[in-house]
Parts: structure tokens; sequence; C-alpha cells
């Protein structure tokens, strides 16, 4: 069993990301930290808190960065994406857990330092926690066997804008921070989850499982989904891109991987590009291709399974 550490900004897809990681008997999840992306950081604590509930499981929740590493407040959140509350509209009630104290970035720490080599980071959002936790203790470099992390856009457009995928654009400094710290790191970008598609017709097998959790899941996707098809028309889903973090952490088999050296671009209109090259250091592993089929097939049984 693999211990993970999941960072989220708790949107559609990263409760889909929280709920697969969970019912994953491969992974021991130690803890989800949180931060700012797609909602506000509070907002991001409580979804997370929400999702956890509606699993009734106990895991730690432990609230992390605010703001940018470099840029203060982000500017502009995804609520068209992923609804006012970050859950598609459908947090009926304020979650009655409440997070552990102290802040993601010293969880981070203290939870690597104590398990040495043997925590996994999955990012799923903007890259600032790890960030942080890099410039406070630059050791965790040698400690940390393996971080994945969805973001960026290498061989493809961006989604947020041309160049940029929405977790790079949200924090271009931090990301910067993390692709040249010479981690041992998969990056899961835009190139293969736009690939990853749930289809409709998966919201209704979560409806009929009459699960709690696959019930949430279904009524928060609704509108994840209609945003995907009224700006991609006729793609016949929704992108599962914080899911397939967690599939390559159960089974790396999923993707084709390829090292490249990855720079983000920090200034201008392309802010939060994510630039790979053959040559350099240091290099870190891009998905470049993704068995899909393999893939939507493991996540839906491990939803409803
Ligand atoms: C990423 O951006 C967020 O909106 C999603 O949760 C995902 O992590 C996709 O670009
Ligand atoms: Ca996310």
């Amino acid at each position: 069993m693999k211990k993970v550490i999941l960072d989220v900004d708790t949107g559609v897809d990263d409760a889909m990301a929280i709920a697969y990681a969970a019912h994953s008997p491969e992974l021991e999840l130690i803890g989800l930290t949180t931060c700012f992306g797609n909602i506000t950081a509070p907002e991001a604590t409580r979804n997370t808190l929400a999702v956890v509930e509606s699993l009734g499981k106990d895991i730690p929740v432990i609230e992390g960065a605010k703001e940018t590493l470099r840029r203060g407040e982000k500017k502009q959140y995804s609520r068209h994406v992923h609804g006012e509350d970050g859950l598609g509209n459908a947090l009926k009630a304020e979650p009655a857990g409440r997070p552990q104290p102290g802040h993601a970035v010293d969880f981070i720490i203290e939870q690597v330092k104590r398990y040495p080599n043997e925590v996994t980071i999955i990012s799923v959002g903007p890259l600032t926690n790890l960030a942080l936790a890099l410039e406070k203790a630059p050791e965790l470099v040698s400690l940390i066997p393996e971080v994945i992390v969805m973001g960026g856009a290498v061989t493809v457009p961006g989604n947020v804008t041309p160049y940029g995928e929405a977790n790079i654009v949200a924090d271009p400094e931090a990301a910067a921070v993390v692709f040249g710290s010479g981690l041992p790191l998969t990056l899961v970008g835009l190139d293969v989850t736009m690939q990853t598609l749930l289809p409709r017709t998966l919201l209704d097998d979560w409806r009929a499982s009459g699960r709690r959790d696959a019930l949430f899941l279904a009524e928060m996707t609704e509108f994840y989904m209609e945003f995907y098809e009224s700006c991609y028309p006729g793609i016949g889903g929704c992108g599962l891109h914080d899911p397939l973090a967690v599939g390559v952490a159960i089974d790396p088999s999923l993707v084709k991987i390829e090292p490249m050296r990855v720079t983000v671009v920090t200034e201008g209109e392309e802010a939060g590009r994510t630039v790979g090259s053959p040559e350099g250091a240091p290099k870190i592993g891009v998905c470049t291709g993704v068995d899909a089929e393999r893939f939507l097939r493991h996540f839906a049984g491990r939803i409803v399974g």
C-alpha cells in the first residue's frame, strides 16, 4: 500500500479523485491537503470535508495556501466550470467535520520526514503547497519517492488560455519551483486528460447504486458535464483530469511516459505555458499517451464497484 497525500482544490473532478483514491486498496490516503484554485482555500477545505463525509471515511483534511507563491491572491476562480460552491451547486449543507489544525505545508513536511521515501504526493490543484514545502525544507527532494501532478499542457493547447492549463496558470512560479526541483515527478497534463472523458451514462450508474458518495458525485457532475458539453460541443463527456493522476499512482502502465525537461513561462500572455524539451535537466516524466478505455473501466469500477 502506498502512503499518499492528495493535494486538492476541491472542485468536481477533485471530488472524483478523492473518492477514487479512498476506494482504492493500493493507496493509503494519509491526508488531504487543500489549496486555493477552483475556489478559495477555505471553500476547498469545506468541499473536501463534505466529500470525505459522503464517503463515510476518516481522512485528515488540512488547509493550505490561500494565495499564490509570489503574486498574492488569485484573480479569478473557476466557478463557471465547477459551480458557485465548487461542487456543481450540489452542496446542500455545511459538513460537520473540521480540518485538522495546522498548515498543509507543515503537514507535508512532517509526514515526509516521518516516513522517508514512503510518501507519494499527488497534486491536482495549483502547486503552491508543494513549492512552499520545498522552500521551507529543501531536503524533501531526497525524501519523496514519487510526485504525480495533474497539470500542464506540453504537447496540446491549454484550457484557460491558448497556452496554459488551469493548475499551472493559477501559480506559474510554484510550478517552476516544483518542476525545477529534481523531484521524481510525473506530469499528467491535458496531453492525456482530455482523452479520458466520463460519459453521461455513468452518472445513471452512480445514481442507481443508491450510495451516498456516488449520488453526491452524480449530482455535482451534472454542472461540470454541462460546462464540457457547452464549451466543447460533441465531446461526449467531461474531463477526468484529477482522477487520472490517481489512476497513474495506482497503475503507471495506464500511460506512456516520456522524459523531458519542463520549464514554465512566468511572464506575459503565455504565463503558465509548460514547455517540454528532450535536452537538459532535471527531467520529469511527461504523460504523452493513455489507455483511456482501461482507465475509465478501472475508475468506474472503483467508484461503484
Ligand atoms: C484542472 O483544473 C481544475 O479546474 C481541475 O480540478 C483540474 O485539476 C484541469 O485543468
Ligand atoms: Ca483540481
